[in-house]
């Protein structure tokens, strides 16, 4: 990972230092100017570890505020990883309450998607690890803690994933100090400089909803653009608040990509909704401005419950160069393969509602509040589902789904999408009394994974669920039929705290009818079963099935796999 140059100038030069500034209307003055320059965290280096803990910082220039930091910055370190590179970052919890990293709308192993189950307890830290196979665009990290979640976002533990690859660096788009992520986050004036998290029950009825927009953790935030094409890569990183963005002439900009990276066409819109969880990639052209001239980027009132929907000044640009290029406007995108809805095996129907009743929680989906330990739903592998989001509530709710990339297909059956509706997404806005219908397939990880309102006081008061998604039946590139009966030696081995079990079931024995069960059960050295992987009927083929022992303790397992009256049995060993 290469540090960018203007990274490292806004880090020496920007960020964290700023200086009070006087206004004066005198715009040509670059001197003095009223607001904080935009700042950037630090990029991460290969090998550096993310220790999170409280630390005072100068958000508000000449105060401190006590933040949940990364490596001593709020927003956390900017990753910028290659498609197709190992990702492996040790995170040390320095905190007092336990807490995670979920990678938001990266596609990884369940052990690694950083959710509450799967803790990480004050004191203590753990090493995610992944391949990143996916498409090339703009992530998000942020704590998935177990009714922490809400607070520790809210105090700073968020920041950006980006993913490039060569394809994308190909097509012209602005890159380099025209390439700018702009995180946008919202903070109570009443607290300020604390970020006190203290919402109260209407709060967590509509969202702790803050009236102080934060860009990169900068208040009153500024930037100093070229007149020419730039890229924002736009991530929405407030607990509850949903923005319409725009320019503050109501000018015109490109959308280019969305959740899951770029759309398949550049779409000109004069604004757009961005809600808690999603991201939008623009192209915005300032060469029509005289140098000296500003503009804003705001949030457009619209009508929301509570101050959701009030007008906001996000970032202002000045205008202060020329001359360079920042890069085209892509005649062409790479295409995207759309889903269609008549392949869709089965809809499900997610309903959500709130209640007046305390105790459990006021938010519900399909009745349900959140409940660690229970499986919601059970999602085959690789199979096409259509998914209802109904909204019987006044508020709004953005759906987020770990490890997969679905597609809308409609908002009240209107199959006419908004540019930022339209491509790879991982969290949709519901609006009330709205459905949303999207078109779902798991094509990358089983195991359990989550769905859940973005708006995180409304996942912490559990609207969220477990979905269980089926171990592929097949290993895909394999169609041969196998002709003898396998179990294979687990990989990795040794492993910790999961390894992957093939076998196969062969076609040619009588015996092995299409009827046989099948059972692959762990046991542990002392002969007792501590896990049955696998017990149902299945024809004949290869399979793989992986096995978790994140509760289990370092030692010798045995497993053994039952065909019919066949068995075979091998060993393996976990190391903690
Ligand atoms: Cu961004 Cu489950 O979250
Ligand atoms: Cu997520
Ligand atoms: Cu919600």
């Amino acid at each position: 990972m290469k540090r960018r140059e203007f990274i490292i100038k806004a880090a020496l030069t920007g960020a964290f230092i700023a200086v009070p500034k006087i206004y004066s209307s005198n715009k040509n003055n670059k001197n003095i100017k009223v607001g904080n320059s935009l700042r950037f965290p630090p990029e991460l280096q290969a090998g550096e570890s993310l220790i999170y803990k409280t630390v005072n910082m100068e958000v508000w220039p000449g105060t401190t505020t006590q933040v949940l930091a990364l490596n001593n910055s709020y927003p956390g370190p900017t990753i910028r990883v290659k498609r197709g590179d190992n990702f492996s970052v040790l995170f040390e919890n320095q905190h007092i309450i336990e807490s995670t990293v979920h990678w938001h709308g990266l596609l990884v192993p369940e052990l690694m998607d950083g959710q509450p189950k799967d803790a990480v307890l004050p004191g203590t830290s753990y090493t995610y690890s992944f391949p990143v196979t996916q498409r090339a665009g703009t992530y998000f990290y942020h704590s998935h803690a177990h009714h922490y979640t809400a607070e520790q976002v809210y105090k700073g533990h968020a920041g950006f994933f980006i993913i490039e690859d060569e394809n994308e660096s190909q097509l012209g788009l602005p890159s380099g100090e025209f390439d700018i992520p702009l995180l946008i986050q919202d903070r109570h004036s009443v607290y300020k400089p604390q970020f006190t998290y203290s919402p109260g029950n209407m709060d967590i009825m509509q969202g702790y909803l803050g009236d102080l927009p934060l860009i990169n953790g900068t208040p009153e935030a500024y930037f100093e653009v070229q007149k020419t094409l730039y890229r924002f890569r736009i991530l929405n990183g407030s607990n509850a608040r949903v923005y319409k963005l725009a320019l503050s002439d109501n000018s015109s900009f490109w959308v280019i990509g969305t959740d899951g990276g770029l759309k398949d066409e550049a779409v000109e819109v004069n604004n757009l909704f961005l809600s808690p969880g999603e991201r939008v990639e623009i192209l915005y052209d300032f060469s029509p401005f005289n140098l000296g001239e500003s503009i804003n980027l705001v949030s457009q009132s619209f009508s929301g419950p509570g101050s959701q929907g009030d007008q906001m000044n996000l970032l202002r640009f000045d205008v202060v160069g020329s001359g360079v290029s920042g890069g085209n406007i892509p005649q062409s995108l790479p295409a995207i393969n759309y889903y269609d809805i008549n392949s869709s095996k089965r809809i499900r129907t997610f309903t959500l509602t709130h209640t007046m009743t305390s105790g459990d929680g006021m938010h519900r989906i399909n009745g349900l509040t959140y409940d660690l330990g229970r499986i919601d739903e059970t999602i085959p592998f690789n199979e096409l589902e259509e998914w209802k989001f109904v909204n019987d509530t006044s508020n709004l709710h953005p759906m987020h789904v770990h490890g997969v990339m679905f597609q809308v297909y409609a908002r009240n059956g209107n199959t006419h999408l908004s540019p930022n509706d339209k491509g790879w997404k991982d969290t949709v806005l519901v609006n009330p009394n709205e459905t949303v219908q999207v078109l779902v397939k798991f094509t990358d990880y089983s195991g359990i994974y989550l769905l859940h309102c973005h708006n995180l006081e409304h996942e912490d008061d559990g609207m969220m669920l477990n979905i269980k998604i089926n171990q592929p039946t097949s290993v895909k590139e394999d169609n041969i039929l196998p002709e003898k009966f396998e179990l294979h030696q687990n990989y990795p081995n040794p492993f910790n705290p999961s390894t992957t079990i093939r076998y196969s079931i062969p076609v040619v024995e009588a015996k092995f009818e299409s009827t046989t069960n099948v059972t692959l059960k762990v046991y542990d050295e002392l002969g007792k079963e501590v896990s049955i992987l696998v017990n149902e009927v299945k024809q004949p083929g290869n399979y793989e099935v992986i096995f978790n022992a994140f509760n289990l303790p370092s030692g010798v397992y045995y497993y053994k796999l039952k065909v019919g009256s066949f068995t075979k049995t091998r060993k393996m060993l976990l190391l903690k």
